[in-house]
């Protein structure tokens, strides 16, 4: 974590969050729906990609605040598949978005020596969006610090679709047993692969549930749901949201230290939760 002051400023609201954060105990992996874009356009009545764009402040806001805090993956849910659903006028502005998004902030990933990485099948994506999303991949491939993770035309389901299919395909080649299938091999091959699943998943806007977002990889993930439209969630929520995830007992469907320890009458059947 940097020096407190280059996160908040002494005095300011946020400040009052971040002194209660426990620095050794920050969620490696965080995690974000962010949902609300259309409510908040609505309440103004402006056009709902008008909430798009307002998003992409918060988009870098909440970048920059988890890198300083030194939150080692940040995921952000862009696009899902059944996105395509939406509007044609909205889902090409959406994209148009990421674009401009991704060439005015390249910078900013480079001098933090941010890594930038997709997930989700990016061939349905228009070819002038695949380019953008390459030019970002190579340009970033050298940084070693943060990765930023962007899911985009991402679907949950599809992604474990994809995987047994693959798994299939290989042991009709012969490649694969079905012996050598196990959780560490799934978690491999996912897209997310090579990174640990998410600590903590922040939805915004009220809504509370997962749409089929990572739903391998959230099997133990604590959640947070927060009214907070996705336009207007700025440093402070990320750091309410932070401090409530350390507030919690993980005990991955064991038992919490004390727990572990005391006698437990027979018939006592308790849930892993
Ligand atoms: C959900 O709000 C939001 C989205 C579907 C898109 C999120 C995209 C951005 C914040 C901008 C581009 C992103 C990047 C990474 C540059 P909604 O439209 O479903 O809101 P509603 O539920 O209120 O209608």
């Amino acid at each position: 974590m940097r020096h407190l002051d280059e996160i908040a400023e002494p005095g300011a609201p946020e400040r009052a969050v971040l002194n209660r954060i426990d620095p050794d105990r920050l969620p490696r992996h965080v995690a974000v729906i962010m949902d609300g874009n259309g409510r908040w356009a609505k309440a103004r009545r402006r056009p709902r990609v008008e909430g798009h764009r307002a998003g992409i402040q918060s988009v870098r806001e909440i970048i920059d605040t988890s890198s300083r805090l030194g939150i080692e993956i940040l995921t952000l849910y862009a696009f899902s598949t059944e996105n395509w659903k939406r509007p044609r006028y909205e889902v090409i502005t959406l994209m148009a978005l990421l674009k401009e998004y991704l060439r005015k902030e390249l910078h900013t990933f480079l001098e933090n020596n941010l890594r930038f990485r997709t997930i989700g099948r990016l061939d349905r994506l228009d070819a002038s969006v695949r380019k953008e999303l390459d030019h970002a991949l190579e340009a970033t491939a050298r940084c070693t610090g943060p990765l930023v993770q962007i899911a985009l035309n991402y679907s949950g389901r599809q992604e474990l679709t994809d995987l047994v299919r693959q798994a299939a395909a290989a042991a009709e080649r012969g490649e694969l047993r079905a012996e050598a299938i196990d959780e560490e091999w799934i978690g491999r091959h996912l897209d997310t692969g090579g990174i640990p699943d998410p600590d903590l998943l922040i939805r915004t806007s009220g809504e509370q549930r997962i749409s089929n977002f990572l739903l391998w990889q959230l099997a133990y993930t604590e959640i947070y749901f927060t009214p907070v439209l996705w336009p207007d969630f700025r440093k402070i929520h990320l750091l309410e949201a932070i401090l409530d995830y350390q507030q919690r007992e993980r005990r991955f469907g064991g038992l919490s230290p004390e727990e572990q320890g005391v006698f437990m009458p027979t018939g006592d059947v308790r849930a892993g939760t």
